[in-house]
């Protein structure tokens, strides 16, 4: 069919006649002499008609954008002025002696390099979105990326494993996508939220490495870096330490960084505990691209007249810290009024803040509604955040989940805001996270990563421990500029302390049978010490790609509410459909649907 790629016809093939079959990215009409700009998947050739061809004129003159045709001609050099250095054939044409249409194309909904058009209408015509030049590009990114960890964990020994995806309810706390049973009335499969148990069932069953790139399930609410289904490279090891696993996600870290995308970090990544990045950041994923830091300033605060300070200052649950944003003092009322609504969406109640002018001065050097509160303590303050003429401090005061999800996220906006950011890739463990948490929904502690993850302690601390909420976990998140890109843990592989974890949980003997009796047997019949670790590929994609959400790195994301605008993805179901399943029978929402 043809010869060459369109993009690959370069100066060693002048006066040779090739073939090439693409899409008609531009076509202009130069009185007499038609150009083609012809594209496929490895780029642009110009195609030059002449009207001395008379059959192949008469054809490209019915041609419009997107048109695809196969094109036989002589490649010649261009002439002087018309070389276009920046493009890989620029230096060529390609006269047509030959020219068929394989495909004519109705008018287009957008042209591929407009600039404003809606994520709605790129959606509903993905296949003419990924057409664009920077969707082939991440697209052949992505692909890059997982063929270079297959190679990697190839070396290593891991083994590529399926798992189902019609299964169980798995442990990772989101909620279920459910299938009904057909053969089984009243029964549903869910889909799985990621193979965890499978994979702990494979080191039971001997393999030693696993790993699989594989499609998890989700139905929680969405966001720029979440979809419901999503992609995790997941992985798994047998008689592996926690410090060794995390060397090698490292290491496959590094590798992907350096052979997809010429980013070499020549140093091990830090690593920091759960507690420290909470007092630090707020924030459980740091963005260590800003150096701004939480400070608390409660212990001085205590015996004020002002009760916003006070009363959090003075409550074993509460917080009060101070924010210092280096050279912004000359922030405006409106400026500090939108932070104050941005850190409301966190449930924050004002966003109390001083200018420093002249630090010198005193307390006449400072700017604030609220110095006049704590006058012997502010300059105490100042120098306990390092302040210096020409910042703003800003002070958050509440629960302290309220502090720290309110400050750890508005540093991270007010670093973007005023591009304070120290490099552009800041990688870091985060170790040390708590076993448990307190579940506001049921008012028990929930697993922070899962219940089957390896707390810090033996079986006997966890069942006599007086404050089993303080116990750590040996729980790793892999963070990378703020963003979760991965997380695992070293797994139980002894019943008695299962057993005993199901027990702080909550978890009744029936109820860790009904919903995990597998792998609880499993456990009886020699389990080796095994840990691991998932990956989100969307969002590794999406970093490396330099993009703000992942839906921009998934061929066929879904939107914000769950849909796939393509195929209307959820759709009705015919109610004969429903009833097979012994699903109550209802009436059609639409008339199209019959039953
Ligand atoms: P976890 O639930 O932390 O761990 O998931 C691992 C990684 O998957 C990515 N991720 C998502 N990406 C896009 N959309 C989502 N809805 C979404 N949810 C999670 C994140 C996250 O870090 N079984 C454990 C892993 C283990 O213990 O080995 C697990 O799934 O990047
Ligand atoms: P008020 O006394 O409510 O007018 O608040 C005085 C200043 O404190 C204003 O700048 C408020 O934005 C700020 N403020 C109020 N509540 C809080 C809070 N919980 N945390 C931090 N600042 C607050």
């Amino acid at each position: 069919m043809r010869t060459h790629y369109c993009g690959q016809v370069t100066e060693s093939l002048i006066e040779q006649t090739v073939t090439v079959a693409g899409w008609i990215h531009r076509r202009r009409d130069h009185g007499g002499v038609i150009f083609i700009d012809l594209r496929d998947r490895e780029g642009l050739v110009q195609i030059v008609v002449n009207p001395d061809t008379v059959d192949t004129f008469a054809k490209a003159e019915r041609l419009r954008s997107e048109c695809v045709l196969k094109i036989t001609g002589l490649v010649i050099a261009r002439s002087a002025g018309t070389v276009n250095p920046n493009m890989t054939t620029g230096q060529i044409e390609i006269v047509a002696t030959d020219l068929e249409i394989l495909s004519m194309a109705e008018p287009i909904p957008f042209q591929l390099d407009e600039k404003n058009v809606s994520e709605e209408v790129r959606l509903k015509y993905r296949y003419l979105d990924l057409r664009r030049q920077e969707m082939q590009d991440i697209m052949m990114l992505r692909y890059k990326v997982t063929r270079a960890m297959r190679r990697y964990l190839d070396d290593k020994n891991f083994m590529d494993i399926e798992t189902p995806i019609l299964t169980k309810s798995t442990p990772e706390g989101a909620r279920d996508y459910l299938v009904p049973s057909r053969t089984h009335q009243n029964k549903f499969f869910a889909l799985p939220q990621s193979p965890q148990l499978f994979k702990q069932l494979l080191m039971m069953s001997g393999f030693d490495r696993y790993y699989q790139i594989t499609r998890c399930f989700r139905d929680e609410d969405l966001r720029a870096d979440r979809q419901p289904e999503f992609t995790q490279l997941d992985i798994e090891t047998s008689f592996m330490e926690e410090d060794a696993v995390m060397d090698l996600m490292e290491g496959l870290f590094k590798t992907l960084f350096r052979e997809c995308i010429g980013v070499d970090f020549d140093y091990p990544f830090e690593r920091m505990p759960y507690s420290e990045a909470i007092q630090k950041y707020g924030i459980d994923r740091p963005d260590l691209r800003f150096d701004m830091q939480l400070v608390d300033v409660a212990d001085l605060l205590q015996d004020i007249d002002f009760k916003v300070f006070a009363a959090p200052a003075k409550d074993p649950k509460g917080r009060v810290a101070a924010l210092r944003v280096p050279g912004a003092g000359a922030m405006s009322r409106k400026e500090i009024d939108d932070y104050t609504k941005f850190v409301g969406i966190y449930g924050a109640k004002g966003l109390a803040y001083i200018k420093v002018n002249d630090l010198a001065a005193g307390i006449d050097g400072l700017q604030s509604p609220i110095v006049k509160f704590f006058p012997d303590q502010v300059i105490e303050i100042m120098q306990r955040v390092g302040a210096v003429d020409g910042d703003i401090v800003f002070f958050g005061a509440d629960k302290a989940k309220v502090v720290n999800e309110a400050l750890g996220a508005l540093r991270v906006k007010i670093g973007e805001d005023l591009k304070l950011h120290n490099g552009p890739w800041r990688p870091l463990w985060v170790v040390d996270f708590p076993m448990f948490e307190a579940d506001d929904k049921t008012a028990r502690v929930a697993a922070v990563h899962h219940p089957f993850t390896q707390p810090k302690a033996t079986t006997e601390e966890i069942l006599n421990h007086p404050e089993p909420s303080q116990l750590l976990s040996k729980a790793y998140d892999l963070v990378l500029n703020g963003i979760e890109l991965g997380g695992g843990s070293v797994r139980i592989h002894d019943t008695h302390m299962q057993a005993a974890i199901f027990k702080i949980l909550g978890i009744s003997d029936e109820d860790a049978q009904e919903k995990f009796g597998f792998l609880l047997d499993a456990l009886k019949y020699g389990c080796p010490p095994h840990a691991g670790m998932a990956f989100g590929l969307d969002r590794l994609i999406m970093l490396m790609a330099g993009r703000e959400s992942i839906r921009d790195v998934i061929a066929f994301p879904k939107t914000q509410s769950a849909a796939c605008l393509l195929t209307e993805a959820p759709g009705l179901v015919d109610n004969a459909q429903l009833l097979e399943l012994g699903l109550k029978f209802r009436k059609p929402a639409v008339e199209s649907v019959q039953g």
